[in-house]
């Protein structure tokens, strides 16, 4: 997933567009470029690695008023400076964030019409073939019209013209592009974050839209080729949600976000005990299915537990790109929910779609708004947890988590259950007040990690092992507690760190029974749990507080996320922008 910015206005561009790709850093980060119009030509800088590498290689202060910039993850080509956008190609120049699926045939199509590639991107065939539909028909918003609907894939686009150096033009097909308005000008965005320290209006536009920007107007067609309007948004939030506000990562200040993310979330859907319009009224379902990726998959694993627990309605929990390429089984009494923090995994995307064709009903649990999942999903539940431009995902997973929690509620029709939530902000602000260093101290200089628990607490071992994956690189795995005396113990030697969770009545002991197998053999046991014990089958404990099954999975979370932190700085680790990562993954 890629970043863009654009900028046409009365102030100087390049400022403006570094200023909005380092706030889109999150979304990849492995080469930048900008192209800019100076004296009525084209100028493109490009380089490898971070935003930071462009920047020094840029006269920021250049008289330039019009410029689209780009931050990149790479798909198709390697991260280097050749193949990182700007793209050209005739009289065409191009950003791009998503993947063009038949550029291949595209470009031998143009190869064949003797035109020459010189990346190893899919990105290149757009402005190669807007090049040359141009050669046929010079209206360049029907050229773009005419180009969008002969690619297949997503795409958000800014092009510059050489015919029209006072333009800007932009459309997209899946992957987000908003366009804001500053009484000097226009920006073009992936996301809000990249021009909130300019303005918090901005609009969306809906697939294979076409806008054109220029210093003193924003003109928008549909794919008929008429103008329309589109409706200003105002972003809730300020410069600060994105920024770091004192705080040394984005990580860290957004776990400490938590207790008012709980607190928004609930209080979004429950009044005095009562759930809230927003909280749609749903049918009897048969079943539950639930879609999602990476974290937002482990918050499905969750919901499994508490919804078949408190509702008693059988969940499938699966990831989104095995679910949408296997048979599945629903009906008309299925209720398909896809669970995404961004809205935009392409994955979980695809899945929603396809489920969507079958007429099966299909919920959204999201945060960012008007999202593509947030906007196809039947019903659509936000949660309230802010921007989160930290690549791990820490309060978003636990406002995932409170609002999953509240659902089983409303499934369960036992709204006596909503007392449970009462003080688990409480609870929250008194578990981020502990020190988790000391943890960390014993994990961090080990290259394996093992995190064992059952049922629940399995779910909350696999998000806890993917944030110590993703944040400091440590091969950090989960088992079912139960499993692993059938082969998985051997992997335990002296002094292997083990992090054991166990905070169910029902199965405590049995846990205790298989952390007793492992300190046997050597292993440097932490023990999180929410019942104290005295025994020695431990190193380390950590007591949080003991709550009803249904929310403690809320405070479970907050000492895995604190230690992963923990380590990762003990590590030295790029903890905001873990290498390889990116925060939303828009290809498949
Ligand atoms: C979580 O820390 C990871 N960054 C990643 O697994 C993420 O949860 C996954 O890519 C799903 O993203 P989404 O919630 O935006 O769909």
């Amino acid at each position: 997933m890629c970043g863009i910015v654009g900028y046409v206005g009365k102030e100087k561009a390049l400022p403006r567009i570094l200023s909005g790709l380092k706030f889109l850093e999150y979304r990849g980060y492995d080469s930048a470029g900008v192209a800019y119009v100076k004296e009525n030509k084209i100028k493109i800088v490009k380089e490898a690695g971070r935003i930071s590498a462009l920047e020094a290689s840029l006269n920021k202060e250049e008289n330039t008023y019009l410029g689209i910039g780009h931050t990149r993850w790479a798909t198709h080509g390697v991260p280097n400076k050749i193949n990182s956008h700007p793209h050209k190609s005739g009289k065409f120049t191009v950003v791009h964030n998503g993947i063009i699926e038949n550029y291949m045939e595209l470009k031998d199509m143009l190869i064949e019409k003797g035109i020459e590639f010189k990346t190893d991107t899919d990105t290149e065939v757009i402005p190669a073939l807007l090049n040359y539909n141009y050669e046929q028909e010079k209206d360049i918003i029907k050229v773009i019209n005419k180009t969008i609907k002969m690619l297949k894939g997503s795409f958000a686009l800014g092009i510059i013209c050489d015919d029209d150096l006072d333009s800007i033009y932009a459309t997209r097909y899946d992957s987000p592009l908003i366009i804001a308005h500053q009484k000097n000008g226009y920006f073009i965005a992936s996301d809000v974050p990249a021009i909130l320290n300019y303005t918090n209006k901005y609009l969306l536009l809906d697939n294979l839209e076409i806008a054109k920007i220029n210093v003193n107007n924003l003109i928008v067609f549909n794919s008929n080729l008429q103008k329309i309007n589109k409706e200003e948004l105002t972003f809730v939030g300020t410069s600060d949600d994105a920024m770091l506000n004192g705080y040394e990562h984005y990580m860290l200040k957004e776990i400490h976000e938590e207790a008012k993310v709980f607190k928004d979330t609930f209080n979004y859907y429950v009044l005095e005990n009562q759930f809230k319009e927003t909280m749609p009224n749903l049918k009897d379902y048969h079943d539950i299915h639930i879609v999602a990726c990476g974290s937002a998959y482990y918050v499905g694993y969750i919901a499994k537990y508490l919804i078949e627990k408190y509702a008693s309605i059988p969940v499938l929990v699966e990831v989104a790109s095995e679910y949408r390429y296997k048979k599945n089984f629903y009906t008309k009494d299925t209720l398909v929910i896809i669970i995404s923090q961004s809205g935009e995994t392409a994955d979980s995307l695809a899945a929603l779609r396809q489920v969507k064709e079958d007429g099966i009903d299909t919920m959204a649990i999201v945060n960012v708004v008007e999202s593509s999942i947030a906007r196809e999903a039947k019903y659509t539940l936000y949660v309230k947890a802010g921007p989160e431009i930290a690549v791990a995902t820490t309060k978003a997973f636990l406002a995932q988590t409170t609002l999953l929690a509240l659902l089983t509620v409303k499934l369960s029709k036992n709204n006596e259950l909503l007392k449970e939530f009462k003080g688990i902000d409480k609870n929250i602000e008194e578990l981020l007040s502990r020190d988790y260093l000391k943890y960390a101290k014993e994990i961090y200089n080990h290259n394996d990690a093992f995190f064992i628990g059952r049922n629940i607490d399995y779910a909350l071992c696999l998000e806890g092992s993917l944030k110590l994956k993703e944040t400091s690189y440590i091969n950090a795995v989960s088992f079912q507690a139960g499993e692993l005396k059938h082969g998985t113990i051997s992997l335990i030697s002296e002094n292997t760190p083990v992090i054991a969770i166990n905070t169910l009545d029902s199965i405590r002991n049995k846990t205790i029974s298989n952390i007793k197998e492992v300190k046997a053999r050597g292993a440097n046991v932490l023990y999180i749990t929410n019942e104290n014990v005295r025994d020695n089958f431990y190193n380390n404990i950590i007591l949080i507080p003991k709550v009803a099954d249904i929310v403690s999975p809320i405070l479970t979370v907050i000492p895995l996320q604190l230690i992963a932190y923990e380590v990762a700085k003990l590590r030295n680790c790029d903890i905001d922008k873990p290498r390889n990562l990116a925060k939303s993954v828009t290809v498949e």
